[in-house]
């Protein structure tokens, strides 16, 4: 009598588990499709910038409109830092998610183009 409930119980400890596994995978398999689209998507936006040979005039004059305010009319730093010789602190991947991530208020995430962010990044790399 004894085994045949504690065999019961064991069957219900059993579904329980079972279900609360399949809960724990669900929600699992959600966060890791959410965390390789969204990787897939950046992804993608940085191989089309990095592919293209941007133009540093043109980046030149998007700086001067969208990033001067903050790094300067030179580049040298306001309320954001001194920009020269960036490129060789930060790739250019890191600089593409600084410029587009929003990550560090308050810089403002930039909705910029694969061509302009291209650009942008040629007259960086001018800073020397
Ligand atoms: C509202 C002010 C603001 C504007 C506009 C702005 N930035 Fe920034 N930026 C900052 C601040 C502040 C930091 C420092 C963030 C930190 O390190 O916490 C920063 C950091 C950076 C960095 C990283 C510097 C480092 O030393 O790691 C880069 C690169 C950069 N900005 C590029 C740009 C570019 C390119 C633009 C224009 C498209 C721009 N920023 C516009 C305020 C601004």
């Amino acid at each position: 009598m004894s085994t045949s409930s504690s065999t019961a119980a064991e069957r219900n400890f059993k579904r329980e588990f079972l279900k609360i596994s399949l809960i724990v995978f669900g929600v699992l398999l959600i966060c890791f499709s959410i965390f390789f689209l969204n990787h897939h998507e950046n992804n993608k936006y940085i191989i089309a910038t990095l592919e293209l040979n941007g133009s540093a005039e043109e980046g030149d004059a998007l700086f001067k409109m969208n990033c001067v305010g903050c790094h300067g009319i030179t580049a040298r730093g306001l309320v954001g830092p001194d920009l020269h010789s960036i490129t060789k602190r930060l790739n250019d991947k890191q600089i593409i998610k600084q410029v587009t991530g929003g990550l560090t208020p308050p810089m403002p995430s930039f909705e910029i183009d694969p061509v302009n962010m291209s650009n942008l990044l040629k007259y960086l790399h001018t800073l020397e």
